[in-house]
């Protein structure tokens, strides 16, 4: 039987501020077959966008792109917080449901030309999304797609997101 994955995601109200109601996608991980079947269903998505290299920012993008790029034998670059990576970096600011931070890659982690996927567990602003795109566009990367499993559709993060494929699990 089909998975429902909205099964493996915790809803918890005000968290981690009074108002939000965070979506804990730890239950998902912690399921061998769902996250399985999560992953399979995003490399089906990347196969048909002719994915080379996979981005993801800190830290559930990686939980997300990681295996993503491993069944598809192509490359993991992280977008990372600060002070975190040791080489020459590009970085952008955003603002998010709650807060305020700023991403970094190293200048060397996508080639010029090469098609990018990036992934991140939530879309909610948009804001660590549109700035891990403009990085990887300022290395000279192509994005031709951005997954998640969750969007959540009452902040609008796709309007930041307007010019890019959008492919998601689940939303709320
Ligand atoms: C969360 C989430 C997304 C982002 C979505 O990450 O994993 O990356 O917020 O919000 P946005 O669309 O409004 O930018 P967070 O910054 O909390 O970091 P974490 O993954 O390290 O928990
Ligand atoms: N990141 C930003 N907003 C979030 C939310 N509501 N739940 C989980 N992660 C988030």
């Amino acid at each position: 039987m089909a998975i429902n994955f909205k099964d493996y995601v915790a809803s918890v109200p005000n968290f981690p501020e009074e108002g939000v109601t965070f979506r804990d996608i730890s239950p998902l991980m912690s399921d061998g077959e769902a996250y399985a079947a999560a992953t399979d269903k995003i490399v089906e998505y990347a196969k048909s966008k002719g994915v080379e290299m996979i981005v993801g920012p800190e830290a559930r993008g990686f939980i997300v792109g990681c295996p993503v790029a491993y069944k598809l034998g192509v490359g993991f670059a992280p977008a990372r917080k600060k002070g975190k990576l040791p080489r020459e970096t590009v970085s952008a600011s955003y603002g998010l449901e709650y807060g305020e931070s700023t991403l970094y890659m190293h200048k060397d982690a996508v080639k010029p030309g090469q098609k990018v996927l990036v992934t991140d567990d939530l879309l909610a602003t948009g804001g660590t999304i549109a700035a891990t795109i403009k990085m990887v566009e300022e290395l000279g990367g192509i994005v031709v797609g951005t997954a998640f499993l969750i969007e959540l559709n009452d902040l609008n993060g796709r309007e930041k997101i307007k010019d890019y494929d959008i492919f998601k699990l689940m939303d709320y």
